[in-house]
């Protein structure tokens, strides 16, 4: 799954600057959390490939549990009204959470499970994320562990999707245009909620 397609544009950033780069969060978080039992959160399905490398480059014994979140209505992303569509099967009391994403984009899903979490008593919830947009940013997340700051563009690759296809790149690039604008785009089955956000 590393082919470069006629739909992608450019590469952003490469699997080689993906690893290290993990690499040195991982010596980070390990750490951080020295003494401490962390529990890393990974929020379905753009995260599963950055826990996937986080956990296995860290040295700390963590352990790992899922959430699946959706926006309500369709294209209403920025709306900020999350439904927990799977729950941890964890109870966080006294836990420290470390949630992992892959991307923030709005930092709509992130604020609203950082307040969810922080709710159910967890000790401390912090976030790991592999990219971020500061220019799409409507809300400000404190973000302990950011892997790279990349532009207001459309990506996908190593966990994250254009309709479900591109999560299994190994690196990270920017979509063609055509592939988003377009009515009949390859690989695709509809461009309604097309934008710069992912979805
Ligand atoms: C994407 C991404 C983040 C979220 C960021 O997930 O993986 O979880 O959007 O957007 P925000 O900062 O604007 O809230 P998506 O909802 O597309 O689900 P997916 O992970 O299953 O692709
Ligand atoms: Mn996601
Ligand atoms: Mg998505």
């Amino acid at each position: 799954a590393s082919d470069m397609g006629a739909d992608l544009e450019k590469v952003l950033v490469t699997a080689d600057q993906i690893s290290q780069r993990l690499a040195e969060l991982a010596a980070q978080v390990d750490e951080d959390y020295a003494g401490k039992d962390v529990l890393l959160v990974g929020v379905l399905k753009g995260a599963a490939l950055v826990m996937s490398d986080l956990v296995r480059a860290l040295h700390l014994p963590a352990q790992m549990d899922w959430m699946a979140v959706s926006s309500y209505g369709s294209g209403t992303k920025s709306s900020g009204v999350v439904r927990i569509v799977k729950d941890l099967d964890t109870d966080v009391t006294g836990r420290h959470v470390l949630i992992v994403e892959d991307i923030i984009d709005s930092g709509l899903t992130l604020s609203w499970l950082v307040a969810n979490l922080s709710s159910r008593g967890a000790a401390s919830v912090e976030i790991l994320t592999l990219l971020r947009k500061p220019d799409a940013a409507k809300v400000d997340v404190a973000v302990r562990y950011t892997g790279f700051d990349i532009p207001d563009e459309f990506v996908v690759g190593y966990g994250l999707d254009f309709a479900e296809h591109y999560r299994g790149l190994r690196f990270v690039g920017t979509l063609a245009p055509h592939v988003y604008e377009t009515p009949h785009p390859t690989g695709a089955s509809s461009t309604t909620e097309a934008s710069t956000t992912e979805s």
